[in-house]
């Protein structure tokens, strides 16, 4: 059985206890989102420090190196600085 997250019109696959950003640095996602200031988000650090790796997940906005993949995950990228 494939279980997918959803990026961008992409179905991704992911495996059992992998986090979003690995499963989207796996498939070559490596830009996020991009900050307010123009800098791009992405992984950094991948221990939940950084900030980095900011996206939404159905609507919400989470560190992508923390959360695991859920199947049918809407993930998005995180534009712009906003309170999180
Ligand atoms: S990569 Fe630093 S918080 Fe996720």
């Amino acid at each position: 059985m494939n279980v997918m997250i959803h990026w961008q019109g992409r179905s991704l696959p992911f495996k059992p206890g992998e986090t979003v950003g690995s499963a989207l640095f796996r498939a070559g996602v490596m830009q996020f989102g991009r900050a307010a200031t123009g800098q791009a988000r992405a992984l950094f650090c991948g221990i939940g420090q950084c900030q980095g790796c900011l996206i939404r997940v159905d609507g919400r906005v989470s560190e992508a190196c923390l959360l695991p993949c859920r199947d049918g995950m809407l993930v998005t990228p995180f534009e712009g600085d906003e309170n999180v």
